[in-house]
């Protein structure tokens, strides 16, 4: 038996996981690849009754256990000393929670990323070998600027073999403004030699119609990512309904707040399952800016330190894209030069 704490105490044991968790993002690491697998019930003081419990909140495997935080946790089980008890329980059994490594071990875990190529040449390069897994990818830009047919190429990119750029796995598209095309991915997979009808199949699709919704799309797609071989989560765009649900000043913290949350539990899906997710986002002048570029990403730091790569697009002459990685920890401030055509998003 645990003795009793605090409730401070557990806060500050459970903002302490936290951060252990937020440094293995920071890092870019993953837990270490299970061997056994464990069920729900397998974790000290958890029988069926509290299994359900927790799988119906959408902890279903020792994973999401792992990584929750107590407080999330202690609304499902009752108290925080309950709910961290159990989190400790599913990291010894995981063997996870690891909080030092050499800096060689993470260069052999980074060597283990994949990347899902674009289809387009230029912007591979500019990315370094293409869309990163366990990371968010954001495409900034103003109406136009291409970030729902990158999108969409990218749907069917992930499906290729990885002979062809791909990771030979399924997309899944979270549509939050109504503007995908299932007739524009037949299109682009038609250019790339691959049958229109499989490609179809491969992509499931969610419309979110709003912001709770879309956070609830998100949580349940825990449950397809292994079972589905997803490996790539799009979302189109992340924060149109936060925006227009949340207007002006006064909601500005609530917004902020809650997408922090959304943001959050994308990272986390990237991280224990490994899969690359693409997310969009819109542009807004600030009103302050009186020199140089007006426009900025909308979303605050919130966004800004949530997603791994920022790319932002923008128009060019004649139909020309030209698109600039921003804040990278790892790219140089590069920009690189694409065209939207029939057969999708191509080199110029
Ligand atoms: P918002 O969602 O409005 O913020 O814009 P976005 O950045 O998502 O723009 P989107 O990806 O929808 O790009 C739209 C552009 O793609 C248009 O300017 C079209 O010119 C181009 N486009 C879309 N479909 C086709 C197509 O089938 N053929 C060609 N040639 N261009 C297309
Ligand atoms: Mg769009």
């Amino acid at each position: 038996m645990m003795p009793r704490k605090s409730k401070e105490h557990a806060k500050s044991v459970s903002e302490e996981l936290e951060k252990e968790y937020e440094n293995m993002l920071d890092q870019g690491l993953e837990e270490p690849a299970l061997s056994v697998s464990y069920e729900l019930e397998d974790l000290e003081g958890v029988g069926r009754i509290t299994a359900d419990k927790l799988r119906k909140a959408g902890f279903y495997s020792l994973k999401d256990i792992a990584y929750a935080s107590a407080h999330e946790l202690a609304e499902v089980l009752g108290s925080e000393d309950r709910a961290l008890a159990i989190i400790r329980s599913a990291q010894r059994l995981i063997g996870g929670g690891k909080m030092f490594m050499t800096a060689k071990e993470v260069y052999e875990r980074r060597q283990k990323i994949a990347y899902i190529s674009t289809g387009v040449k230029a912007l591979d390069a500019l990315l370094e070998g293409g869309i990163e897994t366990g990371a968010i990818t954001e495409f900034i830009g103003e109406f136009g600027a291409g970030k729902t047919q990158i999108c969409h190429q990218l749907a069917v990119m992930v499906q290729l073999p990885k002979e062809s750029g791909g990771l030979g796995a399924k997309a899944l598209y979270v549509d939050a403004e109504g503007t995908f095309r299932p007739e524009r991915i037949a299109q682009i997979a038609q250019h790339r030699g691959v049958d229109p009808e499989s490609v179809l199949s491969n992509v499931i699709y969610a419309r979110a119609y709003n912001s709770d919704h879309q956070m609830l799309i998100v949580d349940e797609a825990k449950k397809l990512i292994e079972k589905e071989n997803v490996k790539l989560l799009i979302v189109d765009s992340l924060i149109s309904h936060f925006r227009s649900e949340y207007p002006g000043r006064e909601n500005l913290a609530a917004r902020q707040q809650k997408l922090n949350r959304h943001i959050s539990q994308l990272l986390r899906l990237a991280s224990l399952y490994d899969i690359a997710i693409v997310v969009t986002n819109q542009v807004l002048a600030a009103p302050d800016v009186f020199f140089g570029n007006p426009l900025r990403p909308a979303g605050g730091n919130i966004m800004a330190h949530g997603c791994t790569y920022r790319i932002w697009l923008r128009k060019g002459k004649e139909g020309k894209r030209i698109a600039r990685i921003i804040d990278s920890p790892k790219h140089a401030e590069k920009e690189a030069a694409f065209q939207i055509a029939e057969e999708g998003v191509i080199d110029l």
